[in-house]
């Protein structure tokens, strides 16, 4: 139930890849009952879905001619919002290899952030709908280009060598360090620590130091949900 004297909170957590974002943000969309926006999730979910086409990332005009065509809808599972492929949660395979090695060239493209931007910006909506008292989104330029006025901007770093490990735990083979010279070094919307964020190194931070860091500056607009 949303108390109509609460503000609507907007938190963005940028950072580069196995920072630590996805964790940090669900842990904090529970702590305070918001809607959990992983926009690498969106750029994975176009990435399977072009791939499946069999549309390359190098050739921008059939990119363009795909786009509208794909089977996309907007969904909610708990609090975690969701890009349905074809009316279904793609989570499962949005890590196979083919995604990982394809994700950034893809999200290079201007006719693939324009085609998200707004989608994007509407899940302030979605939140709304389902009763959420805002919305924690992560991603590469949340803070600078999507939510330049979010309440709350997060700066997420940490070592390229604990981020491989991170990764290895997870059983995923991902090219860290190529894919954030990537991401970093596009035209359009690259990844920068936004003007204003507080940047959190989570190298040796565990997940509940970095999720009190967050939560104490959330806490000064915000009161916690539950105890989580
Ligand atoms: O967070 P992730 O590793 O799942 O993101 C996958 C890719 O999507 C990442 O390499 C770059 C792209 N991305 C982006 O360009 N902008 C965002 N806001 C989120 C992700």
């Amino acid at each position: 139930m949303i108390d109509s004297s609460e503000p609507f909170v907007i938190i963005a957590i940028d950072g580069g890849a196995a920072t630590g974002k996805s964790t940090t943000a669900g842990a904090v969309s529970a702590r305070f009952h918001l809607l959990h926006v992983d926009t690498g999730a969106f750029y994975r979910t176009i990435t399977l879905a072009l791939l499946e086409a069999g549309v390359s990332p190098c050739d921008a005009a059939a990119v363009a001619r795909a786009l509208p065509g794909l089977a996309i809808t907007t969904g909610a599972r708990g609090r975690r919002a969701v890009m349905e492929l074809n009316g279904g949660d793609p989570a499962a395979r949005l890590r196979e290899p083919r995604v990982n090695e394809n994700v950034s060239h893809f999200a290079a493209l201007d006719e693939v952030r324009d085609f998200l931007l707004e989608y994007q910006r509407g899940q302030a909506d979605v939140a709304l709908e389902h009763g959420f008292r805002g919305l924690v989104m992560e991603g590469r330029d949340i803070g600078s280009v999507i939510f330049p006025d979010a309440d709350f901007r997060f700066f997420l770093q940490a070592e390229e060598s604990e981020r491989t490990r991170r990764r290895a735990l997870q059983g995923e083979t991902d090219e860290i360090g190529k894919r954030d010279a990537m991401d970093a070094g596009r035209k359009s919307a690259p990844l920068i620590c936004p003007p204003g964020a507080m940047t959190i190194n989570t190298t040796a931070l565990s997940l509940d130091e970095v999720v009190e860091t967050i939560s104490r500056e959330v806490e000064t607009r915000l009161p916690r949900a539950c105890s989580a």
